[in-house]
C-alpha cells in the first residue's frame, strides 16, 4: 500500500561496552548485516560508536546514537554535537526518548533545538512521544502526544528529504521494558492521530511519505503483526534489540514486510 521503507532501530540504553558491542556485531548473522530491504538502525552508547562504525561500513546497518546537544560546540561540559557524531560515522539519532524526558528533564524547547541541530548537521533524528500510564488512565492524553509532535518540529521547513530523514515513534511509556506490548490497533491508532497532525502541519503529501514507527517491549513474537498495522512502519526496540539473533529476526521480520 505505502512505498515506506520500513525501520528497525535498536536502541541499547545504557548497555554493552566496547568489547560487548564488538562481540555483538561479530555474532550478528551476514543476512541481517547485508538487509537492504529495513533500515536497520542500532542507536548504541558514545562509547562504543566508533568502535561499531568500523565493524559495520560494510554493512546495510546503519549506526544511531541516544541524545545529542544542539550546540555546535563550546564550554558544555559532557556533552557531544551533532558533528561530533557525523564525524563518527553516526546517521540517526534519538530525540526525546522518554528515558531523556524523565530522568533528565528534557523538555519540548530543547528537543525542538536538538533536532534542528541534528537535521542540519545531516543526521536522521527520532523523535519520541508517548504517555505515561497514569495519562493514559486519565484521558485526553492523545493531545499531549500530538503537542510533542507540534512543540518538536515547530519551526522545521519541510522538505522531500527531510519527510525521509525525519522519523517519529510512538512509544507508550508503560510499555517501555515492561513486557505489555500495547494493543497493535491502538498502536496504529495513536500513528494514524499522528500522520493526522503531519498532515495538518505540511500537508498530505508530507503525512503519507514519513515513517513511523512503535516502541515499547517488541519483540519478534510481536512485530509481524505489528508491522501489518497500515500506520506502523517500523520499531525502535530496547531488550530485544540486545541479543543478536533477536535482532536479526527482528530484522529479517521487518524487510518481510518491505518486500
Ligand atoms: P523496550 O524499549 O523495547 O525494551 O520496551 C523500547 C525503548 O525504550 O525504546
Amino acid at each position: 500500500m505505502s512505498q515506506r521503507k520500513p525501520v528497525m532501530a535498536g536502541n541499547w540504553k545504557m548497555h554493552k561496552t566496547q568489547i560487548e558491542a564488538q562481540a555483538f556485531v561479530e555474532a550478528l548473522p551476514k543476512a541481517a548485516l547485508n538487509e537492504d530491504a529495513v533500515e536497520a538502525v542500532i542507536c548504541a552508547p558514545f562509547t562504543s560508536l566508533s568502535t561499531l562504525q568500523n565493524l559495520l561500513k560494510d554493512s546495510q546497518v546503519s549506526l544511531g546514537a541516544q541524545n545529542v546537544y544542539h550546540e555546535p560546540q563550546g564550554a558544555y561540559t559532557g556533552e557531544i554535537s551533532a558533528g561530533m557524531l557525523t564525524a563518527l560515522g553516526v546517521s540517526y539519532v534519538l530525540i526525546g526518548h522518554s528515558e531523556r524526558r524523565e530522568y533528565f528533564q528534557e523538555n519540548d524547547v530543547l528537543l525542538n533545538l536538538k533536532l534542528k541541530a541534528a537535521l542540519e548537521a545531516g543526521l536522521n533524528p527520532i523523535l519520541c512521544c508517548g504517555e505515561s500510564l497514569a495519562e493514559r488512565e486519565a484521558g485526553g492524553f492523545e493531545a499531549k502526544i500530538l503537542r510533542q509532535i507540534e512543540l518538536g518540529l515547530s519551526g522545521v521547513q519541510m522538505s522531500p528529504s527531510y519527510q525521509q530523514r525525519i522519523l517519529i515513534a510512538y512509544e507508550p511509556i508503560w510499555a517501555i521494558g515492561t513486557g505489555k506490548t500495547c494493543d497493535d490497533t491502538e498502536a496504529n491508532r495513536i500513528l494514524g492521530l499522528i500522520r493526522q497532525q503531519i498532515a495538518r502541519m505540511y500537508g498530505e503529501d508530507t503525512a503519507k511519505a514519513m515513517r513511523l514507527l512503535y516502541g515499547g517491549s517488541v519483540k519478534p513474537s510481536t512485530v509481524a503483526s505489528q508491522m501489518a498495522q497500515p500506520h506502523i512502519d517500523g520499531g525502535l526496540v530496547g531488550g530485544a534489540s540486545l541479543e543478536p539473533a533477536s535482532f536479526a529476526e527482528l530484522i529479517r521480520l521487518c524487510a518481510e514486510h518491505g518486500r
